[in-house]
């Protein structure tokens, strides 16, 4: 039988490949911010028919907004804010559906997590979708409670990470 030889390239990790290929840069301009809700909008608003307003909220500049773009379209985005005593909070995880699964939300939400530490956060809370709750999971987010349903359709979970 043939013995099957890895390439060098095989040997590389997916997540190292994906950061190659994929920059997470930080939103400093209203623009990008706007092109960020966009995508949220398409992602977590428009499919239940809500209004593009409620994509965002007022903390926009006092945040740090994380997004990966592909040939200039925003692809991925998240965003973390500082709800005080050392606490922040993650809104807003969209992947576009073409991008989803391939690792992107990861980078995003690891990027998020290096700007919390380096803001002095020691812990992060996040209200997760129902079908976003093992991709949390994944990245270390314990489940505190049973939240909220919104818009009674959508069940959300309090989760928690400590950061080290
Ligand atoms: C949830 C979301 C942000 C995750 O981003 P993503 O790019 O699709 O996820 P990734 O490919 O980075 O997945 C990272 C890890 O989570 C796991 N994961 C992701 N989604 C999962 C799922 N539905 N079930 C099980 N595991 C899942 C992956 O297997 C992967 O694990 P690995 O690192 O061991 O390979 C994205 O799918 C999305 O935008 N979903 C729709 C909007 C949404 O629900 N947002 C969250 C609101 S709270």
């Amino acid at each position: 039988m043939k013995t099957q030889h890895k390439s060098p390239i095989q040997f590389l990790s997916r997540t190292f490949l994906l950061k190659m290929m994929y920059k997470v840069l930080i939103a400093d301009n209203q623009n990008t911010i706007n092109q960020i809700i966009d995508l949220r909008y398409a992602v977590l608003r428009q499919p239940w028919d809500k209004p593009k307003d409620t994509a965002t909220d007022e903390l926009e500049l006092s945040s740090i907004n994380a997004y990966i773009e592909n040939d200039r379209e925003v692809i991925a985005c998240g965003r973390v804010q500082d709800n005080g005593n050392g606490i922040g909070q993650i809104r807003y995880m969209a992947v576009h559906p073409d991008y989803q699964g391939k690792g992107l939300g990861k980078l995003i939400i690891t990027r998020l997590e290096e700007e919390a530490k380096a803001i002095g956060l020691k812990t992060l809370e996040l209200q997760a979708r129902e079908n976003a709750l093992e991709f949390y999971k994944s990245q270390g987010y314990l489940v505190k409670e049973t939240s909220f349903k919104l818009w009674d359709i959508i069940q959300h979970y309090l989760m928690t990470k400590e950061l080290k």
